[in-house]
């Protein structure tokens, strides 16, 4: 028998950071570039991160717990973990498999997907490959009667919620995208999308999408469709009120991955503001910088439902398509589990304050 080739064998990825390594190997430098870069001087994005490794977690003992339960529920749906898929644009830009091949590892994996408005494969192939909860979020684009027909499909299809994403009335600057001058290979288009010119992705949201959303599209959002409607990108208690105000399901605590205002505050830092502000009235979930169970936990203690996951997903799928992407998960949830268990929490719907500070001294 003869040992297996060092240059073929498939190294073995115990991290997410582990799967960002493998990714950007094989990945043409630019979509690199696209995917993993952020705003500005990406200070933003390095934050998120930062903030996660700066948070130590209390630990309690003999708890005669001796497997702890990941599952969630979030709004009426079971989760088998804390996590879900981040939306991102074209998943077909690293892997052939594109959103597919995400959406049957979160299935076998019982977590749901958040697909974005430019995804790269229709609603409906989706929906057929779906195990787990799907999601659309939603652009808000100039012509209403774009995103009218684009929240109608999913409706379709059997999409289970919206997600709106309020933090981008223009796309941030993204200088690794602008120094690169990078374009969309061609055939990489947006699958639920009227045909057009999409190969700038700056150029396009300039134009299409509505730069002067207010409070009151979310009462249209919710009047052209039944689905229950998330706002992303609320990073202050002030506007969570006000999204509850408004009519809002569920909210979700995002910079966009660092990708929109650089010099944003990491999303971790301002999660129990907005937790606090939300008060148990609808669930809020947390992205940006997620890359541990541990983070998984933080997030939970700091009064988040659950999480969802960015970039990790896409190094996965370039990595290995469907089983990478169930492999970035198995990883993740695996972590949870431990970090759950060492600290001696029995479930993930137990973690509480005291796991940051003492219980009563406040987060
Ligand atoms: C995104 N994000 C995003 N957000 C959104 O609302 N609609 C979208 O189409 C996209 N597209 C997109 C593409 C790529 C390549 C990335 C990396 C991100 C933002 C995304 O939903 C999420 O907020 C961040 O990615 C979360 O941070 P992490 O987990 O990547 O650190």
């Amino acid at each position: 028998m003869s040992a297996a080739d060092p240059r073929t064998a498939p190294r073995q990825a115990l991290t997410l950071d582990d799967y960002a390594a493998l990714a950007r190997e094989g990945m043409d430098p630019g979509v690199w570039d696209f995917l993993q870069g952020g705003a500005g001087e990406e200070r933003t994005l390095s934050e998120n991160l930062l903030a996660f490794d700066r948070r130590r977690l209390r630990t309690r003992v003999l708890t005669g717990v001796a497997e702890a339960d990941t599952a969630v529920t979030v709004l009426g749906r079971r989760w088998a973990a804390p996590v879900g898929v981040a939306p991102m644009a074209y998943h077909t830009l690293v892997h052939p498999g594109g959103e597919t091949a995400t959406v049957q590892a979160a299935g076998v994996a019982g977590l749901p997907v958040v697909v974005s408005t430019f995804a790269g494969q229709p609603f409906d192939k989706l929906a057929a490959a779906a195990n787990s909860p799907l999601w659309l979020q939603v652009y808000c684009f100039r012509d209403r009667s774009v995103t009218r027909r684009l929240v109608e499909r999913a409706a379709e299809a059997g999409f289970e919620a919206l997600v709106l994403t309020v933090d981008t009335p223009r796309l941030g600057r993204r200088l690794r995208d602008l120094r690169n001058g990078f374009r969309l290979p061609e055939g990489i288009v947006p699958a639920n999308l009227p045909p057009g010119d999409y190969s700038s992705p700056s150029g396009h949201s300039r134009t299409e999408l509505d730069p002067a959303l207010d409070w009151s599209v979310v009462s249209w959002l919710k009047s052209v469709s039944p689905l229950p409607v998330l706002l992303k990108g609320v990073t202050t208690g002030e506007d969570a009120a006000r999204a509850l105000d408004a009519g809002a399901d569920g909210l979700v605590v995002s910079n966009h991955g660092g990708r929109q205002l650089d010099g944003a505050h990491a999303t971790v830092d301002v999660l129990a503001e907005v937790a606090v502000a939300a008060a148990g009235r609808c669930p809020v979930l947390l992205d940006g910088g997620v890359r541990r169970g541990t983070d998984v936990l933080t997030a939970l203690a700091l009064g988040a439902d659950a999480v969802l996951l960015g970039r990790p997903v896409l190094h996965g799928l370039a990595v290995a398509g469907q089983s990478g992407v169930a492999d970035v998960f198995d990883i993740l949830v695996g972590e949870l589990a431990d970090a759950l268990l060492l600290t001696g929490t029995p479930s993930a719907a137990a973690a509480g304050p005291a796991l940051l500070s003492p219980a009563g001294a406040g987060p």
